[in-house]
């Protein structure tokens, strides 16, 4: 499966790990930047991100910066993403379970690598609910 992914350089150490999970469990991932420390601004890379998803070019993406917030206020400005951000285990479960998440956002700078290889692992596994959800999800694009 496809998979895109990109950060800032507040989530470039954890955007480094997640695209190596990703890639050790058989995805093609597609890595946006940024591609190293160097102070970037966030925005760019979570626009590219999200309108990819957003296209259909990609079923699923993953972005991270310092927080997560900023990430996830540009990602979910783009219709049809639901861009979650995931700095603990059971918001990650419930992420896809509820909201059928399709960009998992992470703060870099807020979870240590093992928790990080939890979410994504755990992220990817979750399928969708469905039933009442379904409908709830359906009504995120009704503006
Ligand atoms: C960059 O310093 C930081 O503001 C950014 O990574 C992110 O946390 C924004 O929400």
């Amino acid at each position: 499966m496809k998979f895109i992914i990109g950060s800032d350089h507040g989530g470039y150490a954890l955007k480094e790990q997640v695209r190596g999970i990703l890639e050790s469990l058989g995805y093609a991932v597609e890595d946006v930047g940024c591609h190293g420390e160097d102070s970037v601004d966030y925005p760019r890379f979570g626009k590219e991100v999200a309108a990819r998803v957003a296209s259909g070019e990609f079923p699923r993406g993953c972005l991270i910066c310092g927080s997560g917030v900023g990430m996830s206020i540009m990602a979910n400005r783009f219709q049809g993403v639901r861009a979650a951000l995931c700095n603990d285990l059971y918001t990650a479960i419930l992420s896809r379970r509820h909201n059928n998440a399709n960009i998992l956002v992470m703060g870099g700078r807020l979870i240590g690598s093992e928790l990080a290889k939890e979410i994504v692992t755990t992220w990817l596994r979750t399928p969708f609910e469905g039933g009442r959800h379904e409908r709830r999800v359906a009504q995120l694009d009704n503006l």
